[in-house]
């Protein structure tokens, strides 16, 4: 019997857009707040709604991606390729959060799987990286289940509350969509 967890029926994703600025800004600032933390993003250098409608602007660099329970956003992630024309073969995951209580559901992967699919449509872009706490042990398994590999760590990459954290550097090569 196939085990693998799938996404509940009330559950569905799709690209955010600057009509989901509110909602968007509520669960990163949430995310911001997580212990141990997840990001070391500080939570008074994140955009204001404006500037955070104006990001959610769909561009052919940049995309959110958001799971719904019904209409209430419950996770986000972010795909973004770099810009210099000598390295638009990469793009990299960021800022993937699902609110605690809506947790194991399969909304992670759901999320990860989508952003990965834009990567693998998108043309000349052939892997993806990205970086993660160390103690996000649950993110780090989500993202070897999908083929990443941790290829460095670097050390006391932010400070919280005194403590420093480290954080692995990812990469998946992508394959060809068949
Ligand atoms: C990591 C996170 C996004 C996972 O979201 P989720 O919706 O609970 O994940 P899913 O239900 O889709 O689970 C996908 C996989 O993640 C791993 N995983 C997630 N939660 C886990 C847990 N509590 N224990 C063990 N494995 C877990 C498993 O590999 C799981 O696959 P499986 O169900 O086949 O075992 C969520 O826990 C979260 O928001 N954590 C805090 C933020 C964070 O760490 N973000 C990453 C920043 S780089």
């Amino acid at each position: 019997m196939d085990d693998t967890p799938t996404i509940e029926a009330s559950i569905s994703t799709r690209v955010l857009t600057p009509a989901d600025a509110e909602a968007y800004r509520s669960v990163r600032l949430r995310a911001l707040q997580e212990r141990p933390p997840a990001f070391g993003s500080l939570p008074e250098t994140e955009p204001n709604l404006t500037e955070t409608a104006v990001r959610l602007a769909e561009s052919k660099d940049r995309c959110f991606f958001g799971a719904f329970q019904v209409k209430q956003l419950i996770g986000i992630i972010r795909l973004s390729r770099y810009e210099a024309t000598n390295e638009k073969h990469r793009a990299y995951l960021a800022g993937l959060y699902v609110l605690p209580g809506f947790r194991r559901r399969a909304c992670g992967r759901a999320l990860v799987s989508q952003a990965l699919h834009r990567a693998t449509m998108t043309s000349g872009v052939r892997r993806v990286n990205l970086t993660v706490v160390t103690q996000q042990k649950n993110a780090i398994r989500l993202y070897q289940s999908f083929g990443f590999r941790i290829y460095g760590t670097e050390q006391e990459t932010f400070i919280k509350d005194g403590k420093y954290y480290d954080e692995h550097l990812m990469t998946l090569e992508l394959k060809a969509d068949p």
